[in-house]
């Protein structure tokens, strides 16, 4: 694991994206609004309905026309199972596709979270190389509404992509994208533990 950048701007203290090297493809952190990313596909936050909601999954729809809940009707009547992963095409954005995944509701930690968390992230990788897309953005799956403690879903959602990233042959760009700093720093930190075991291997 090589780490390209990380930056801190002197006058606005804003952070700048971190970027790491997997296998061949690039991990990168940054803090902003996932409807405005331009990669091949977004992922969304959704629930087991696919009935929208508020979150990443209202911004998404709201950003996007309603064409795209046209479509997951459409589709998918029967919604999408906790830690699966549907496609749809990505409407008004700027993405070409928005991949559906439902993350688990946190009840404890003693109830299959951590594996069906896992599962949303692989599942979702999984869908945008079948359709393929060779850069994904993911929003930190189950940590609003869903109350998955973030420093453990950060934990779990980089070392799934990481994990993925390591299978793969060809190139791909994962970009988490963190809606605010403290998000991103956990993120960060995950990071910097590997970087330290990997110091001290
Ligand atoms: N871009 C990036 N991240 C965002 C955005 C955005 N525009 N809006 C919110 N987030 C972040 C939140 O700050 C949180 O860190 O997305 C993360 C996931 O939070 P939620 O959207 O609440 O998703 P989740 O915890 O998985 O709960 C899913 O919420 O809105 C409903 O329909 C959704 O029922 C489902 C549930």
């Amino acid at each position: 694991m090589k780490f390209l950048y990380r930056k801190q701007c002197g006058r606005c203290e804003r952070k700048s994206p971190v970027k790491t090297l997997v296998g061949n493809s690039v991990l990168e952190l940054v803090v902003g609004d996932i409807t405005n990313e331009e990669t091949d596909a977004i992922v969304n936050a959704a629930n087991s309905q696919l009935a929208g909601g508020g979150g990443v999954d209202g911004a998404i729809h709201r950003a996007a026309g309603p064409s795209v809940m046209e479509q997951t009707s459409q589709k998918y009547p029967e919604g999408c199972p906790t830690g699966e992963a549907v496609i749809t095409d990505a409407g008004q954005l700027k993405a070409k596709y928005i991949i559906h995944t439902v993350g688990p509701i946190w009840r404890g930690g003693r109830e299959g979270e951590e594996d069906y968390l896992r599962a949303a992230y692989r599942n979702s990788l999984q869908l945008a190389v079948e359709y393929g897309c060779k850069s994904v953005s993911f929003p930190a799956i189950s940590t609003g509404v869903y109350g998955y403690p973030l420093d453990l879903a950060s934990e779990v959602a980089l070392s799934e992509i990481r994990q993925f990233l390591l299978g793969l042959n060809d190139a791909m760009l994962v970009r988490c994208v963190l809606f605010n700093e403290g998000t991103w720093g956990a993120y960060c930190r995950v990071l910097e533990q590997w970087r330290c075991d990997e110091t001290n291997a």
